[in-house]
């Protein structure tokens, strides 16, 4: 099989994240995975069957009447299905946000996504964001970045993303929610957010998403033929 190219992209919520991967990934000419809709398809199904995502053994017995397939359209745009069924926009709500975090922190539920993470990087080159790309997902990745900013700064941003959009935003409720987040994607004990060793950190805190995508670009340049 051919030499495919993978890149990960870790961080906590609300980095930019999927916007910077998105966007490199079409100059690239790569794949896109966000593996947090994944976590949040399983989330959404739990949540279906009324399983609290902290109940071990209802998570448990409930999972394996689940099965996850990752689709793409014609425009490379990331389609979840649950069970045959596409819950792309059904798992974008801050509940499940929140679910996903504490779902995701069960090995049973890593375990069972780990290899259909890993299956998309070995036929293509991806982009793959998420929480354990360069630790656990894919540590061989040929570039490893981190990207991160201040709880502040992320809440700041989700708020006028969702104002710009006519919904409705409340920033100090936003702020703990991302704080929350924060704390259990980094404390649990299976494949937590952490900096890989050979990753590059980059704090957008005072950066704007051109910047971003710039700095990310001559990281890549110099670790991959692009
Ligand atoms: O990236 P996101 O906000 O869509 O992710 C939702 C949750 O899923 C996140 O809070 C933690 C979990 N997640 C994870 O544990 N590992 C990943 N690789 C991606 C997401």
């Amino acid at each position: 099989m051919a030499k495919t190219y993978s890149i990960a992209i870790d961080g906590p919520a609300g980095a930019g994240k999927s916007t910077v991967a998105r966007r490199l990934a079409k100059e690239l000419g790569y794949q896109y995975v966000d593996t947090g809709a994944i976590y949040r398809t399983v989330a959404y199904f739990l949540d279906l069957w009324g399983v609290s995502p902290k109940d071990i053994d209802g998570v448990t017995r409930y999972i394996d009447e689940l099965t996850i397939q990752i689709e793409y359209d014609e425009e490379g745009t990331q389609h979840m299905m649950m069970n045959g069924m596409d819950v792309t926009a059904d798992i974008r709500t801050q509940d499940i946000s929140q679910k996903a975090s504490l779902v995701s922190a069960h090995a049973v539920v890593r375990d069972m996504l780990l290899d259909m993470q890993r299956d998309v990087a070995k036929k293509y080159n991806v982009i793959m964001d998420g929480r354990d790309i360069g630790t656990v997902v894919l540590p061989r990745a040929d570039v490893k970045i981190f990207l991160t900013a201040s709880a502040e700064v992320r809440a700041r941003r989700r708020t006028a993303e969702l104002l710009a959009k006519g919904q409705k935003a409340d920033y100090s409720q936003i702020l703990k929610e991302i704080q929350q987040r924060d704390y259990q994607d980094t404390h649990r004990e299976v494949a937590p957010l952490k900096l890989a060793r050979d990753s590059v950190k980059v704090d957008t805190s005072d950066m704007d998403i051109e910047q971003v995508i710039g700095q990310i670009k001559t990281i890549v340049g110099k670790k991959i033929p692009v």
